[in-house]
């Protein structure tokens, strides 16, 4: 079996640009791994993450949004993630179960239990070995790229939801300490990459 690796966090948490240096890192190893984002990853996964994301779907009810993120992991895991796995590949996911524990449960308002079923079903199980949630409040996330707009409606309602999606991560990180890792990631890209090796190094999944 390879081994199954998770990336979290708010908008603006630098986690794109931690997944580019580590493929980056990853492949100049010559490591066998794969990565994929949630949702999309699959022709099926990518459709459905377009309905999702359409701005035009204004009407979107919670529930359809979290039925669409389970259905899109669903197809992911079964086409990509298990065969990878089965085939002793390290897999890395941009997002999967715990973003929508975060965002739909937490922050949408939907309860944790809600969502763990749907994604229990979906998913029949198969958590990641480690989830990497990049540890950056929603206020200094903003204030690193330049500070919200206090006179901006939308941008404080934005704060408002980003705060819960956050604080619904700290509440993961307490349910399930043995897989979830918080990098605090205040600093400068190339202290948080270093930090990001050194933790896949001491769980052993790296040289
Ligand atoms: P994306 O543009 O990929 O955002 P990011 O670069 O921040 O990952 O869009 C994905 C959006 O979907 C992002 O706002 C988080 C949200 N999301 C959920 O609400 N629930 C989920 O289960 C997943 C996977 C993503």
């Amino acid at each position: 079996m390879g081994v199954f690796i998770t990336f979290e966090g708010c908008e603006g948490s630098g986690k794109s640009t931690q997944l580019q240096l580590l493929k980056d890192y990853l492949t100049k190893l010559g490591v066998d791994f794969i990565f994929a984002r949630e949702p999309g990853g699959t022709v099926i996964s990518e459709k459905i993450r377009s309905i999702i994301l359409d701005k035009s779907h204004a009407e979107m009810s919670d529930e359809c949004e979290a039925l669409l993120y389970a259905s899109a992991r669903a197809q992911l895991l079964n086409e990509v993630i298990i065969p990878a796995l089965n085939a002793g590949k390290m897999v890395i996911l941009d997002r999967y179960v715990d973003s929508s524990l975060a965002y739909q449960a937490y922050a949408r308002g939907l309860g944790f239990d809600f969502i763990a079923k749907i994604n229990d079903f979906a998913l029949n199980g198969c958590p990641p070995d480690l989830t990497l949630f990049l540890d950056i409040s929603p206020e200094d996330a903003f204030k690193r790229k330049g500070g919200v707009d206090e006179s901006d409606r939308l941008e404080l309602q934005g704060l408002n939801f980003h705060t819960k999606v956050y604080e619904g991560y700290l509440s993961l990180a307490e349910k399930f300490p043995s897989r979830f890792v918080k990098v605090d990631c205040h600093g400068e890209k190339l202290q948080t990459h270093e930090k990001i090796i050194n933790i896949l190094k001491e769980k052993g999944y790296l040289r």
